[in-house]
């Protein structure tokens, strides 16, 4: 018999040298208690949370939490079926609308997941003779929806308008195009120019989709995202995004103005042979992306967090994933794993928790402290997160 698992044994030594060193694994921490969007008891002790994608602080809103607790008073813990069949619930609905409210667009269909939004709509809207052209540094989840629609793929590099406009031409005039982008990318925490890359996508044929994934709730005057702060939110197709991140709960969606969007619906396979999110969460869902729309002052606080941890960061010596703050993600470049290890463990030694990042999720083979800034987080917690990176970073000499 031949062993299927072997094929992860470089992988198994590599985690397993790793923690000869010393260091702890950091992919297995428990959050023992979650006291609030920004603080949790960790190992016994209450840790800074500045690796989580609760942009806006949602998890413990007062009337979110209400929300959720009426809809399972309501409706009951699940709805145990399809949203074709009997998972479509009135708060299913309101959901959607909120969204279509939210973008001010026509249709917005919601996912159990970002990923499987993703992997939905990609593959059922790029098959067998269409294109799908991406950025290389995609998230996984749009390059499984590639993979399960059997669309050709390109890929082009990484924000780089004219390599994009370069695979455009190359391709036959009257061949199904799909460019996807994302608005921020998420282990550096960079901006795409969507302006440019837009305008090349319309002057060569091809349909766009945006995952908003990270830039949901915080960029753009409304949150609509960096479509929005680009000025390009009425020309893209179609806009796919997560609950899990700014909105605080678990789902993803698809908005769009497409006139035959609703088809969708009965021929998307990962909307249609799973089941509806429960109904707590819908509720949840909804009442966070309606308060998101009302929430300039916060985005704004989280614009000069994110602004003063980069600076900081820097100041200190540290080499950063962008030249400037572009998203709430601040990315902490480490030398290699075994030094990203150590210092992930110094800061949670020193009370705080970041996302060490390492490839193939991270671009060009890097080892990152991914650092998530929430709207939550006083400017004090910020001034005691520089002070960790200060100490943990001489204590394993990264600075
Ligand atoms: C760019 C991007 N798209 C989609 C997803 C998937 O979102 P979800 O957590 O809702 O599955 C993520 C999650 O990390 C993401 O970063």
């Amino acid at each position: 018999m031949t062993d299927l698992l072997s094929k992860f044994d470089p992988l198994i030594q590599e985690r397993e040298t790793l923690l000869a060193t010393g260091v702890k694994d950091p992919f297995s921490l428990v959050m023992e208690e979650v006291l609030s969007p920004t603080v949790a008891i960790c190992e016994g002790r209450e840790t800074i949370l500045l690796g989580t994608y609760n942009y806006m602080g949602m998890t413990f809103d007062d009337d979110v939490r209400q929300a959720g607790m009426k809809a399972l008073e309501e409706f009951g813990s699940g709805t145990t079926g399809s949203r074709v069949l009997n998972g479509t619930y009135s708060l299913h609905r309101d959901c959607e609308d909120a969204l279509k409210e939210f973008y001010d667009m026509d249709h917005a269909m919601v996912f159990s997941t970002g990923y499987q939004a993703n992997l939905g709509i990609i593959s059922t809207l790029a098959g067998k003779g269409d294109y799908v052209i991406l950025d290389i540094d995609s998230h996984a989840s749009i390059y499984d929806g590639c993979a399960m629609g059997n669309a050709e793929i390109v890929a082009f590099r990484h924000n780089d308008v004219e390599a994009l406009e370069k695979r455009l031409k190359r391709l036959p005039p009257e061949a199904g195009k799909l460019v996807v982008l994302e608005g921020v990318y998420s282990m550096l925490g960079d901006v795409a120019p969507l302006k440019e890359m837009v305008r090349v996508c319309k002057e060569n044929g091809a349909m766009v989709l945006v995952d908003e994934a990270h830039s949901m709730g915080f960029i753009g005057e409304n949150g609509r995202g960096v479509c929005e702060a680009q000025g390009v939110i009425d020309d893209v197709d179609f806009i796919i995004g997560t609950f899990s991140k700014s909105v605080g709960t678990v789902g993803g969606f698809c908005v769009s103005n497409h006139p035959k969007f609703e088809i969708l619906r009965l021929v998307c396979r990962p909307y249609v042979f799973t089941a509806s999110l429960p109904p707590s969460v819908m509720a949840t869902a909804g009442t966070s992306i309606r308060k998101l729309m009302h929430s300039g002052n916060k985005r704004a606080h989280l614009w000069e967090n994110s602004k003063k941890l980069h600076k900081g960061l820097r100041d200190l010596g540290f080499t950063l994933g962008t030249p400037e703050a572009q998203s709430a993600i601040i990315a902490v470049i480490m030398p290699d794993l075994e030094k990203g290890a150590m210092m992930w463990q110094a800061l949670l030694a020193e009370g705080l928790y970041v996302n060490l990042a390492r490839p193939p999720a991270t671009p060009a083979n890097m080892t990152l402290l991914r650092c998530s800034l929430c709207a939550e987080h006083t400017s004090e917690q910020v001034d005691q997160i520089l002070g960790m990176f200060e100490a943990a970073g001489k204590a394993v000499g990264a600075i």
